[in-house]
């Protein structure tokens, strides 16, 4: 089958909630992809910050077959194995001591806020509202949307469920006089934003978000679905901030591919769920945590946290050149391997014409272009995908 053949059948068959790209992948290794026609792609979006160690890594590959000839799933009625030793790791090099495994970001965030509010019920009076950031994204269950600070998530899906409210990121005054004695039981936030368009907070917020959940008995959530498992150079975002929430959420890179998502808590926030009060079928299954567990191995083992900061250089090196040579561009934000390059104009076109040119990136908040490539990509290869990105902008 070419591209077209599979556009045509995904137009007949498959629910129209994605404006994709008329191209088919189909085969994948380390930072480079083909599609159906046999062309080949090199991959700064990495499934957007899913494939961490890249297509098709040997650790990976190997912990797949292994563990399917072992056994592909049992219900969590039973102990997992893998899920146990991954929760071991996830909490041996985080701040959490227990881990609720889910399937998805949205889910692994859901969870977040049915924590947050049972331990709103159990020690703070009933209170359940949760605070988030202008435009954050948390997924797209009803919950997780409505925290979501994007009206464009949300439309069409009144009636929204309540407790839900947005303030302005990187802004702790906002946060301050927003929260409700009576009803504020977190605050939700992204370490870095990335579908709202890669925006780093200045030094001080996070620890100043801390500070106020402390007096003020909230708790924290960090959602680290985009910027956890190595992405900004360090295992988890808030590294970086000399901060630890008391909730924390991660999905995408965490199953290397396979869909595994994790909501992560101290163990005194952690009890208020009990037996019963929440559960996933497939969440913590044997194949995804045995992946992921490969996947943490790998990342911890190897060179890879050490050689995504040193790719970021390159990386940013190249983007200060690009922003040097066109005066459209405004400003190259991130950390690690989660950069983005800001325009004067709308990025879609600059994708296509780079997907053209045999290069993958999206557009976040319509001005962004966005790169999130394997961590475990080479410079000549950084150096290639830049190549291009600059042909492309010497157009415009
Ligand atoms: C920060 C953040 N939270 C949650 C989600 C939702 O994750 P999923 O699409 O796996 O449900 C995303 C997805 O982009 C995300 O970036």
């Amino acid at each position: 089958m070419k591209n077209r053949d599979v556009v045509k059948l995904t137009d007949r068959y498959v629910a129209q909630t994605y404006a994709r790209y008329p191209i088919a992948l189909v085969r994948g290794k380390g930072a480079r992809v083909w599609d159906a026609d046999g062309k080949e792609y090199l991959d700064f979006l990495a499934g957007i910050a899913v494939n961490s160690l890249g297509h098709c890594h040997p650790a990976i590959v190997r912990a797949i077959q292994q563990q399917a000839r072992k056994l592909l799933h049992v219900s969590n009625l039973y102990h997992i194995l893998p899920q146990s030793e991954l929760a071991r790791e996830l909490c041996r090099h985080s701040f959490a001591d227990r881990v609720f495994f889910c399937n998805s970001g949205a889910e692994a965030t859901e969870a977040a806020i049915k924590l947050a509010r049972r331990y709103g019920a159990e020690h703070l009076g009933g209170k359940y509202e949760i605070l988030s950031a202008h435009n954050s994204f948390h997924g797209r269950t009803l919950a997780t949307l409505t925290a979501t600070g994007q009206e464009k998530v949300r439309a069409g899906y009144d009636p929204l469920p309540v407790g839900f409210r947005q303030v302005p990121f990187n802004d702790l005054g906002a946060v301050e006089e927003a929260i409700d004695e009576q009803k504020t039981v977190a605050i939700l936030i992204e370490p870095i934003q990335g579908e709202g368009g890669i925006n780093v907070p200045d030094d001080g917020y996070l620890r100043g978000l801390r500070e106020l959940c402390d007096r003020r008995g909230l708790l924290l959530i960090f959602d680290e679905v985009q910027t956890g498992m190595g992405r900004t150079g360090k295992l988890f975002g808030y590294e970086h901030f000399g901060v630890t929430p008391d909730i924390m959420t991660l999905a995408k890179a965490l199953g290397g591919g396979l869909p595994l998502g994790a909501m992560l808590a101290r163990e005194e926030v952690a009890k208020s769920f009990t037996a019963g009060s929440h559960a996933s079928t497939f969440g913590g299954n044997p194949l995804a945590c045995s992946v992921g567990l490969a996947v943490m191995k790998t990342l911890l083992q190897g060179q890879v946290l050490k050689r995504c900061a040193k790719m970021e250089k390159v990386f940013v090196q190249g983007l200060q050149r690009l922003r040097d040579r066109f005066s459209f561009v405004k400003s190259i934000r991130g950390k690690g391997l989660i950069l983005g390059l800001e325009l004067e104009m709308e990025g879609a076109k600059i994708v296509d014409a780079c997907m053209q040119e045999g290069l993958l990136i999206n557009c976040t908040a319509y001005k962004v272009l966005r790169f999130v490539p394997p961590l475990t990509i080479g410079q000549k290869e950084i150096e290639h995908g830049l190549a291009i990105l600059d042909k492309v902008l010497a157009r415009q």
